[in-house]
């Protein structure tokens, strides 16, 4: 190339870029249209009817939550009474002794939260912690007035004055003086805050995975006062997550429960959807939540956000198509094959640690020392911890195939470990454990 081409191919790379980022940006630039903003009164902000009016379509698309579908993968779906126990009963032995052996059913619209969390069978004897992600009545009425007291009381006084439209509102997302998205979690505000991220100065990309991930993701309850908070001081990696459980970086927490049968004490996750998507191909794309789970739609029109937010494959033109080329249909089979594959091993995984319990109780019963079976026991914690880290996870391993697979391979790995210590057949102390780092001969010097 002569100085000129150069300089003319420089130039054309530039221009390339620059308009093409200008596209990108009209893109993905929030609505165009501007929402005139309504007043709602004081004692109705917590609701969705009072916003009915001035806000029709966000409204009626939100009400599509209340549509019970089965999933185009098969995999998750929308209907009330999906039980995960029915589906996959290792669960049973693997939950032993703790509510999820009771009644665990599949996630659906959030239309449904205050019915679905009023009649599970787990409720009862709860606190009031649990309703901190069943909508914002937590934050504006409770936590604004006395903090984190609400968390440590009966749940019975706690959801005795939620009337049934406050549950799960507008104001669960949006500030409703703004409607601006809002990030009022006060855990999730927190570490984050740990983490160096200030939330209240996100961009607004940022808000669009935030305003979801404040409740969907991994979570305990401190043990002081019952507080949420999240294991994130590490990284976002499960196994970085179970170090800060093993660590003591819980404070007091150091459990959900123990085992009855291996006497293990065990952790329980809970939806790490915002963990698994931060290290996703998607995330790393620039890609949200909300640009998959709530698109702009139009009608008559008028562009707007779809506030059904459900399986995305139900809507794979406007979700999807945007940014892909191939057909609707290539896509949906894609996710199944992805999903195929993960619930397989998940499956497997989870069925080595039902063995595992049943292994330990077998060599509790021989008679196996104290100190074998503790390390037996140690290594199923783990087991367990990845295994139940992708199954508690709702995408079948969409969101982040390679940390589902990985993470499902680490629980087998464990979960083998835990019986072989427990047998005798690999002896306590002995195992390595820990994962190998790959060794990487050094690359040769550039010529
Ligand atoms: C689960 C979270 C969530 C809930 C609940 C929610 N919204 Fe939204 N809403 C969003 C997101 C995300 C956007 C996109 C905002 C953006 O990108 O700036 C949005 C956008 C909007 C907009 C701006 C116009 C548009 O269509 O983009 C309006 C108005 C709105 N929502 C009204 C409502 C109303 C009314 C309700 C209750 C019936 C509601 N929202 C419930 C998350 C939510
Ligand atoms: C205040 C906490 C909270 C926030 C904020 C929240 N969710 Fe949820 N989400 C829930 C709960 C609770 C359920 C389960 C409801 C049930 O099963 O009754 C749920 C269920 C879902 C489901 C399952 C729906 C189905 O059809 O099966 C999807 C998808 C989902 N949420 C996506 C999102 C997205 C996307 C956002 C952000 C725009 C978001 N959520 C924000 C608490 C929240
Ligand atoms: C690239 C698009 C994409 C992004 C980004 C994405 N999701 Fe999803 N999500 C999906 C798809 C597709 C499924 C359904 C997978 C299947 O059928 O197996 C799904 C499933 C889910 C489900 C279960 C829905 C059901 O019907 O059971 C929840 C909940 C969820 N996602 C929440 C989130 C949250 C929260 C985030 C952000 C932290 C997020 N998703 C980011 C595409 C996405
Ligand atoms: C805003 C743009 C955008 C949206 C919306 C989007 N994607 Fe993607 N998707 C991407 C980009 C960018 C990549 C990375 C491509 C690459 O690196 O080659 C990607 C990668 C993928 C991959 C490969 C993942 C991997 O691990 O390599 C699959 C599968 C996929 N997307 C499916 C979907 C599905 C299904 C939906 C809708 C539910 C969706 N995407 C929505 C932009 C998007």
């Amino acid at each position: 190339m002569s100085k000129l081409q150069k300089i003319l191919a420089g130039l054309v790379a530039v221009c390339v870029l620059f308009f093409g980022f200008i596209a990108f940006r009209i893109a993905a630039a929030p609505n165009d249209q501007t929402v005139k903003l309504a007043k709602i009164p004081e004692d109705q902000k917590l609701t969705k009817e009072a916003y009915k009016d001035a806000y029709p379509l966000q409204y009626e698309s939100f009400m599509m939550n209340n549509r019970q579908e089965p999933s185009p993968t098969g995999y998750g779906g929308s209907v009330e009474g999906n039980s995960y126990i029915a589906g996959q009963p290792e669960l049973l032995m693997n939950f032993k002794g703790y509510k999820f052996s009771i009644q665990y059913d599949v996630a659906r619209g959030h239309t449904y939260t205050s019915k679905d969390f009023l009649g599970t069978k787990r409720l009862p004897g709860q606190k009031g912690s649990c309703i901190t992600c069943k909508g914002s009545y937590m934050y504006d009425k409770y936590f604004k007035e006395s903090g984190w007291t609400y968390a440590s009381k009966p749940i019975d006084e706690i959801k005795a004055p939620i009337k049934e439209d406050e549950w799960f509102g507008c104001s669960s997302c949006h500030d409703p003086e703004t409607m601006e998205l809002r990030v009022y979690q006060q855990g999730f505000v927190e570490a984050m805050a740990r983490r160096g991220v200030d939330v209240n100065n996100a961009s607004h990309n940022d808000m669009r995975a935030y305003v979801c991930s404040q409740c969907h993701n991994e979570y305990y309850f401190m043990k002081e006062d019952g507080r949420v908070n999240h294991p994130w001081d590490n990284g976002f990696d499960p196994e970085q997550e179970f170090q800060f459980y093993q660590s003591g970086q819980a404070g007091g927490f150091q459990q959900d429960w123990v085992h009855p049968d291996s006497k293990t004490q065990m952790l329980k996750a809970q939806h790490p959807e915002f963990e698994n998507w931060v290290t996703s191909v998607h995330h790393d794309a620039g890609v949200t939540c909300v640009d998959c789970h709530m698109p702009y739609m139009r009608k008559d029109g008028q562009k707007y956000t779809s506030h059904w937010m459900t399986n995305p494959l139900k809507t794979p033109e406007e979700s999807c198509r945007k940014c892909h080329d191939e057909k609707a249909q290539t896509l949906i089979d894609r996710v199944k094959y992805i999903n195929d594959n993960t619930f397989k091993v998940q499956r497997l995984a989870g069925q080595a640690c039902a063995r595992a319990h049943e292994a330990i109780a077998a060599a509790m019963a021989a008679g196996v020392p104290e100190e074998q079976l503790a390390q037996a026991r140690l290594a199923l914690r783990e087991g367990q911890w990845y295994w139940d880290w992708v199954a508690a996870e709702n995408s079948y391993g969409f969101h982040n195939t390679e940390v589902a697979i990985k993470t499902l391979a680490l629980s087998i790995d464990r979960a083998n470990r835990a019986i072989e210590i427990a047998s005798g057949v690999a002896p306590a102390g002995n195992v390595p454990m820990g994962v190998p780092a790959m060794v990487v001969s050094e690359a040769p010097a550039a010529q």
